[in-house]
């Protein structure tokens, strides 16, 4: 086991979970305003390997392995975070006004599934301030902002929810790389969305492909293999060559196979994130690839990526590029490295000369 597993985590893990993930915030705040440390962490964690730099709606990648949303809500750490050998950092979800988000406790760890359940309810500062913070972040990766409907308790009405997306997106237009969409959270309207119209999703793109130096826009969906739905979502935005690609949410609740007992898990609402989820997630790149064109839409794969076969599974059957989360908090930020160089041996024993030549290619 690592530094990480044998000293940190068992420490960590003594520690109420919400409380840990502030302070590992505060942490990255601190490590981003000293220039010094944050060269010598990119050293340590970084992986410089053309093979792995990946060329996607005009951003440069320097490789596949993202933070996914929701580690950095409000945006504060993100110059800490990226010196950890991220290719990219996503930002959130931020919504068009702040929010608290859903009472405590709403973080729970299951360390025999090596999974999370997250029932946040997107807590955060709202667009004009996260946008405000970042505006000086000059990231050296591309920096992603995700983007959600307010969580106020209440059902909003399609017209609502198209205004705070169109308002959101505004205040990050020249801050942020790439917008995100988070069309279905499970923890605000547990998955359910307006966007499961896509006569509605279509009336948000028409709005967006008015908005003036809108950067490239991925939408995050719940993860789906349901044909007739993903084809509406790719009819709906066919004619919008701003959306550049998509990302698989996770459905609310817990639905799979797991080792940490039922009266345990009665007593965490929410949604799992984390290695149990990683067959779902495959599976639905996998219905995903196919039906997409590649040459205009990729594939950010997500949902329990642990190890570099993780990865690699995820690029063989269609990801383009990743985002990870909860192997962090199980593993640490060591693990970002590890997967890069074994992604390179994985290319190098399949004789590929560059990532790109394996997305798709099948197991
Ligand atoms: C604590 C926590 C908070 C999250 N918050 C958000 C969020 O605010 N917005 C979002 O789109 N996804 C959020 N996610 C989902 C992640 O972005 C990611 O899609 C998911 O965790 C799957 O990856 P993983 O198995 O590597 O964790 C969150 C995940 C975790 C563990």
């Amino acid at each position: 086991m690592s530094w990480y597993g044998n000293f940190i985590r068992p420490i960590l893990f003594r520690l109420d979970p919400e409380w840990v993930h502030n302070a590992t915030i505060r942490g990255g705040e601190l490590i981003g305003n000293r220039s010094f440390l944050l060269k010598q962490l990119d050293r340590c964690f970084r992986v410089n390997d053309p093979r792995l730099e990946m060329k996607v709606a005009g951003l440069k990648f320097s490789n596949p392995v993202g933070l996914a949303a929701g580690f950095d809500k409000n945006g504060k750490a993100v110059r800490g975070l990226s010196a950890f050998g991220f290719g990219s950092v996503e930002v959130g979800s931020v919504s068009a006004r702040a929010s608290e988000g859903n009472p405590r406790p709403r973080l729970f760890r299951l360390p025999k599934d090596e999974a999370i359940v997250v029932f946040y309810g997107v807590p955060n500062d709202g667009a004009a301030v996260v946008s405000e913070r970042l505006s000086s972040a000059a990231l050296e990766i591309p920096l992603g902002v995700n983007l959600v409907e307010t969580n106020t308790g209440q059902e909003a009405t399609a017209d609502l929810v198209i205004e705070e997306f169109v308002t959101a997106a505004k205040k990050f237009v020249g801050v942020a790389d790439y917008l995100t969409l988070s069309m279905n959270c499970p923890n605000t309207t547990a998955g359910g969305s307006v966007f499961d119209d896509s006569k509605v999703l279509g009336v948000l793109m028409q709005e967006y492909r008015n908005l003036t130096d809108l950067p490239p826009v991925f939408l995050k969906l719940t993860a789906t293999s349901d044909n007739q739905r993903i084809n509406g979502i790719l009819e709906a935005v066919a004619n919008h060559p701003f959306i550049k690609g998509f990302i698989f949410n996770l459905p609310s609740g817990k639905n799979y196979r797991l080792k940490t007992p039922q009266e345990e898990l009665d007593r965490m609402p929410g949604a799992l994130c984390g290695r149990p989820s990683r067959e779902m997630m495959d599976d639905a790149v996998k219905t995903w690839f196919p039906l997409i064109d590649p040459s205009r839409h990729v594939i950010m794969g997500s949902g329990g990526i642990f190890t570099a076969d993780d990865a690699y599974r995820k690029i063989k059957l269609g990801a383009s590029l990743l985002q990870l989360y909860t192997a962090l908090v199980f593993h640490g930020p060591g693990l970002i490295r590890k997967i890069n160089e074994g992604l390179c041996e994985r290319l190098e024993k399949d004789g590929y000369s560059h990532l790109s030549e394996a997305v798709g290619t099948g197991l």
